[in-house]
């Protein structure tokens, strides 16, 4: 692999120099007092930190009662060693010197921006500073919003620890599908995804007293409608203190959104970094580095394997080293290991997607290494379809990721491509999601919630008018809304289940076709993110097999349902994932999320019940939910009903080879071409049965039928 400095090399360096000699810039005064007030309001935070060691004093002594005198002695004082070296660590962040500076500019302005590099305190730190200070009196709550849920979820967990009580009671998070949280919560970590849900229920959010949405500079879809409904709420309750949190991106322009709120920013501690690039684009990269930010779990899983490989055969030769993956569904344990400390003479190597790039942050990274493309969701207003695609990343991601390296000591980033194509493949910042997504879902809750005039909410950047057009058809095609645009019943109920708009109709038409039972296992199943089969490489035959094994008639759906059954029919048995090369983990997700939407159904007033082994309507069901995502098979292949786009069915469908006329797909996924993931087989006159409306008999007349060589598949009504 070969290396240059950049052309503008000392340039690059200079900046970073740059930025580390920079010093607070506060927006507001309390400059001058500063170094007077500081050593007062330290002593005072000084008290507040004993009191809270001695209340974790407390709560361990309690954790501990019932053991012997001599246990609880050691273990009291073991938690007093940790508690202290924790509150060592909270005072050596960056963001611990401008608390009281922070606190008086939260008390003076309603709406604050706060930018702080990555690291600096800002998620763990100023939500107990808010406690420490009391806006959690009186019952009220503190919520710091979080785009990604392994940042939730990871986040609240230390600060718990911080707190030192145990997770879920005073501190807690909660995401789609799990809530980690009790009466007692006072600080609740949470995906934007779920305060915007929250809404639903409490339009005001009065129960909380301050609202933070932290990693704005993400701008995920769910955080830029939190944009509009926040501001909007701040208005008319003077009370709720919001606080906007970013890495030292955009600021300036979350500050023009709230009215020119100030920004708040604390100084990072920043050292150099140098930057190299190649000198020619890298073809592969899996193979040319050994570290770091790659696009998903699939790329990390090959490139942990290659170098734990290459350790193997280099022994001895080289100090120990410790390969690490870190994505959004690695289980909890496994993330947690990023954390932990390196044993000496070791090494760390962290392979990860962009979630280490702001939104969680790993001590003692001295190398980044940047081959400079993440996945991006991308989306077609036209035909509506939604694809993930490998893209190059933007500048502002890459410089992100080389910061990374410059946290703890002066660092090196290796960019695996030119710097011509930094300069000019790249674009200057990531177009925001809400530019790039299907709305159905925002669109549904915004109905919801009373907002009818969608074209003229308050976007902090607005959609692009066909996408909010198109959200709107289909929530009319579905039943959702009425002519009117407005609300109907079943677009209100839909609306209560925190899923998709399609699956959502899809458990509602379940109703009508008596058989709720299955739908339920199948929308859980289909929630768990294709994660389901275990195939390692070493025994791809026998998973393979497997696999073969729960194929059943009618498609991917039905094996989905009857995976779930034998499996609950094993009482939800380890060992049984095990020898059918299942996957535990998520079997044990698809579970809770069965019994979450099982407990939805009664507010819905959906009767449960089971078709008994009928599967048509359970795919009719299907059908009601996933009309749009019809495809027929013609000469060429199969091509979407509405636009004529050809698709391909994934290699892992049950359907792969028999190749039915008519097919539902879950998803489009585009990787070499655009392969249909999760197909059912249906009968087109279901189509006219279930949206009559959105089909006309012409469309669903088989010209070319008579010509098709049909294999008899074994899908036929009768069965079951
Ligand atoms: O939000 P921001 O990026 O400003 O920083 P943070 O997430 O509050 O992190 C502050 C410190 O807490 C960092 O040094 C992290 O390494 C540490 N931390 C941790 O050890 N474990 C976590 N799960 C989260 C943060
Ligand atoms: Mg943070």
């Amino acid at each position: 692999l070969e290396l240059e400095m950049p052309m503008e090399g000392g340039g690059e360096q200079g900046r970073w120099e740059e930025e580390r000699l920079k010093t607070a810039s506060l927006s507001f005064g309390a400059k001058k007092e500063r170094e007077k007030g500081l050593k007062a309001e330290r002593e005072k935070y000084q008290l507040i930190l004993e009191e809270d060691e001695m209340i974790n004093f407390v709560s361990s002594a309690v954790i501990m009662k019932g053991t012997q005198d001599e246990k609880e002695q050691t273990a009291l004082s073991q938690a007093e060693v940790q508690k202290q070296s924790i509150q060592e660590v909270r005072r050596s962040l960056p963001v611990f010197p401008y608390r009281e500076d922070l606190l008086l500019a939260i008390q003076q302005h309603q709406i604050l921006v706060i930018e702080g590099e990555t690291g600096s305190g800002k998620t763990t730190q100023i939500p107990q500073f808010l406690m420490e200070s009391g806006y959690n009196d009186g019952g009220m709550k503190i919520g710091c919003t979080q785009p990604r849920r392994v940042a939730a979820m990871s986040v609240a967990a230390r600060v718990a620890q911080e707190v030192g009580v145990k997770l879920g009671n005073e501190v807690g998070y909660s995401i789609r599908f799990e809530d980690c949280t009790s009466e007692r919560t006072v600080l609740k970590y949470m995906t934007d995804g779920m305060l915007l849900r929250e809404f639903l229920t409490e339009p005001d959010l009065a129960s909380y007293s301050v609202v933070i949405i932290d990693e704005a500079h993400e701008r995920t879809l769910h955080t830029d409608i939190l944009f509009g409904l926040i501001k909007d709420i701040a208005r008319f309750r003077p009370d709720l203190k919001v606080l906007v949190a970013s890495a030292t991106l955009d600021t300036e322009r979350f500050s023009c959104f709230f009215d020119d709120a100030p920004v708040f920013r604390i100084p990072g501690r920043r050292f150099p970094v140098d930057i190299f690039y190649t000198k020619a684009p890298e073809a592969d990269y899996l193979e040319a580095y050994c570290l770091v930010f790659l696009t998903g779990q699939e790329e990390i899983e090959t490139c942990c394997e290659l170098l734990q490989e290459r350790c193997r055969r280099l022994g001895s030769k080289i100090s120990e080293l410790l390969v690490l993956p870190i994505y959004a569904n690695l289980p909890s344990d496994m993330q947690a290991k990023i954390f932990s400390p390196t044993p000496p003479g070791s090494r760390k190597v962290v392979v990860a997607t962009n979630i280490a790039e702001t939104s969680l942050t790993i001590d003692g990274i001295i190398y980044v290494i940047d081959p400079g493309f993440c996945k991006q969701k991308s989306y077609n207003a036209r035909t509506g379809m939604e694809s993930l695609i490998v893209t190059p990343c933007s500048r502002a991601s890459a410089n992100q990721r080389a910061g990374r390296a410059g946290r703890v000591a002066a660092g090196k980033c290796f960019r695996l491509y030119t710097a011509w194509a930094f300069k000019h493949e790249m674009e200057e910042s990531t177009v925001p999601e809400i530019q790039r997504t299907n709305l159905g879902n925002v669109v549904l809750l915004l109905k919801s919630l009373g907002i009818n005039d969608l074209i003229h909410f308050d976007f902090m950047d607005p959609p692009p008018h066909e996408t909010l057009v198109l959200a709107l058809e289909q929530l009319y095609a579905l039943g959702a809304l009425n002519h009117l645009g407005e609300l109907t019943k079943l677009g209100r109920r839909m609306a209560e289940l925190p899923v998709d708009p399609m699956l959502s109709k899809m458990i509602l038409a379940s109703e009508q076709y008596k058989c709720s039972e299955e739908v339920l296992t199948i929308a859980a199943m289909l929630s768990v993110n294709n994660s389901i089969f275990y195939r390692p490489k070493d025994k791809v035959v026998h998973a393979d097999n497997a696999r073969q094994n729960f194929v059943v008639p009618g498609g991917d759906h039905m094996v989905l349902l009857n995976v779930y059954t034998q499996w609950l029919e094993s009482g939800y048995s380890t060992q049984w994932c095990y020898e059918n090369f299942i996957q535990f983990r998520s079997m044990k997700r698809a579970r809770d999320v069965r019994e979450q939407l099982e407990g939805l159904m009664d507010r819905i007033e959906v009767e449960v019940c089971s078709s008994g082994g009928d599967i048509v309507p359970i795919r009719k069901a299907v059908t009601a939910g996933y009309f749009y995502h019809t495809a027929r098979l013609s000469k060429g292949g199969y091509k979407t009903v509405k636009h004529q786009q050809t698709v391909y069915v994934h290699p892992n469908s049950s359907l792969f080879e028999e190749q039915p006329r008519w097919l539902i797909y879950h998803e489009l996924v585009f990787t070499t071409k655009e392969f249909m993931r999760q197909v059912i087989e249906i009968d087109s006159s279901w189509l006219l049965e279930v949206a009559p409306h959105y089909y006309k008999n012409k469309e669903l007349e088989d010209s070319s039928s008579k010509k098709m060589p049909r294999k008899q598949g074994k899908a036929k009504e009768e069965l079951g």
